[in-house]
């Protein structure tokens, strides 16, 4: 297959854009010119001569001479407007902003084909790991049970920390943001946001069901306390971030994002740091796990080097689990079992605890494990936020 000479356009060049920067310039056997970079801030110091940036929009996505548009900005809104307009130019794109591909999954995918153009987005969920472009094409006739794993790596890294060094939650995050894995603001990470979009993502190729983000149940680590991290620690646990999407039956699907007790024999247990994780559950290829780097300029960079490169050969996703049709609805009508660390029994009650199998209660802090339904954790998700409680998914499975 003859190659396409790729001129690019970029936008952004933070952490991500540098990051790409050095893996092109290091990559000997794949050739593509970075033309011109659009940048938002006229006075920070660049690491390339003035004449490569520009700011202003228009002198990347009118140049008839760019055939591809590589978006890397922080800003939801302003990419969507720079990709949606490079597409309709007739320009391929290639993006990492898991934000607006969430907030705007079908959208994309609908100009994608009436303008037919590309827009690859691997870099978007899970950094390095190339998880879509297997959803794609390994899994494309898969009947897949589940997807769970660890997406984020600022959470993962603070967790570490947490755990294994006995740091202090404020400073892991602080360190975690010098490092550049955080967004810019971090309430994405700590929230659980970032899984949720980057979940949502995965679930358009994984089962071709385009969720809005606001339609999937999320819970970060912000509450995370000492008591908790002892708890895991007593009972031989690590605490991970671990988004889920799964089937509940042939053509129905429910997906969360909570935080989970991971125990010593299982994959994620050892994905620690900035790593991500993601275990597959098939009827045949049964249960795969893949892990990389999840955060970071290089490891984001190298998937988005893959894209450019899968670019120039005319790549484009083709949606099949979207195109076979077969998962339709989407359902909140599922059973978790959860640690729930409270301190007044008026919150525990919120949770209409269906079966309780372990209760504590201790001079300042509280615990009960029991089932409660997806549904009553969605219903309470905003007053979650500000309630002095700590849950954990004990991943126990429920007949
Ligand atoms: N803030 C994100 C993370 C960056 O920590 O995973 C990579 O998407």
């Amino acid at each position: 297959m003859t190659r396409e000479l790729l001129r690019i356009g970029m936008f952004g060049y933070g952490c991500v854009g540098q990051g790409l920067h050095d893996v092109l310039n290091s990559s000997k056997g794949f050739k593509a010119d970075i033309v011109r970079i659009c940048v938002k801030d006229r006075t920070k110091q660049r690491r390339l001569p003035m004449n490569y940036f520009t700011f202003d929009k228009e002198d990347i996505l009118n140049d008839p001479s760019i055939n591809l548009v590589v978006e890397l900005i922080d800003d939801a809104d302003a990419a969507f407007e720079i990709v949606t307009r490079a597409m309709k130019n007739g320009k391929n794109v290639v993006s990492a902003n898991k934000v607006m591909i969430a907030n705007h999954f079908e959208k994309l995918v609908d100009l994608q084909d009436k303008h037919k153009v590309s827009l690859l987005y691997e870099a978007s969920a899970g950094a390095s790991i190339p998880i879509i472009r297997n959803l794609e094409e390994y899994y494309d006739n898969e009947l897949l049970y589940s997807l769970r794993g660890i997406l984020n790596g600022t959470t993962n890294y603070v967790l570490t920390l947490m755990h294994n060094h006995g740091i202090d939650y404020d400073i892991a995050l602080g360190q975690a943001r010098e490092k550049g894995f955080a967004e810019s603001d971090p309430t994405l990470d700590v929230d659980g946001w970032d899984a949720k979009f980057k979940l949502c993502i995965i679930t358009g190729h994984a089962y071709g069901l385009f969720l809005k983000p606001d339609e999937v149940f999320h819970y970060g680590i912000r509450n995370i306390s000492k008591f908790d991290i002892r708890y895991a620690k007593e009972k031989g646990f690590k605490i991970k971030l671990v988004p889920y999407v799964g089937k509940t039956n042939e053509n129905t699907i429910t997906s969360f994002v909570l935080p989970r007790f991971i125990s010593p024999d299982k994959y994620l247990y050892n994905v620690d740091y900035e790593y991500n994780g993601v275990i597959t559950e098939a009827a045949f290829a049964d249960k795969q796990f893949f892990s990389g780097k999840g955060a970071g300029g290089h490891a984001t960079g190298s998937a988005v080097l893959s894209d450019i490169s899968a670019n120039s050969y005319g790549y484009k996703y083709e949606y099949k689990k979207y195109q076979q049709g077969t998962v339709q609805n989407y359902t909140r009508n599922h059973k978790i079992e959860i640690y729930l660390r409270y301190s007044d029994e008026r919150d525990r009650e919120l949770f209409n605890f269906e079966e309780v199998s372990e209760y504590f209660s201790g001079k300042t802090d509280k615990y009960v494990i029991g089932i409660v339904s997806l549904r009553k954790l969605y219903e309470i998700q905003e007053q979650l936020r500000s309630m002095n409680v700590f849950i954990v998914n004990t991943g126990r499975k429920i007949i």
